[in-house]
């Protein structure tokens, strides 16, 4: 994914965790993910979101799905502290396909519609 507009250096990748940081309180205000167990992360980029709904909802298992390998390493190093909670998968979301997996059918036909344009976790 050579062409992603914002690109995948050091730079970029630390202003996406602290733009998630500052943002955090008013994006997750009324989100609540306390009932759910998988979530589906499609664009988690360097884990900066999903490090933030791993805190909040300690029962929560994420899996972040990304097409960069740049951005899925840099998250893997991030989210280490996370353990299994997390799971990471290189992958375009438009063509999501994740196989056998814990996920519900309807939260990934829920990311299939997730678009580039839209992308938002998914859980169940
Ligand atoms: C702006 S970053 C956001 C990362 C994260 N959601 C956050 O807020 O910190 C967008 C991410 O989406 C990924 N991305 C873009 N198009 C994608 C696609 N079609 N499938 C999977 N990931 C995609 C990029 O590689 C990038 O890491």
């Amino acid at each position: 994914m050579a062409n992603y507009v914002h690109g995948f250096d050091p730079i970029e990748q630390l202003r996406l965790k602290e733009q998630a940081e500052f943002l955090a309180p008013m994006v997750y205000k009324e989100v609540d993910f306390g009932g759910c167990k998988n979530l589906l992360e499609v664009g988690s980029g360097v884990g900066a979101q999903t490090r933030i709904l791993l805190e909040k909802f300690p029962a929560l298992q994420i899996t972040c799905v990304d097409s960069s390998a740049e951005q899925l390493a840099q998250a893997r190093i991030n989210l280490a502290s996370f353990g299994d909670r997390v799971r990471f998968v290189e992958q375009d979301g438009c063509v999501l396909d994740l196989g056998a997996c814990s996920i519900s059918d309807s939260a990934i036909n829920k990311a299939e519609g997730a678009s580039s344009t839209r992308r938002s976790p998914i859980c169940d």
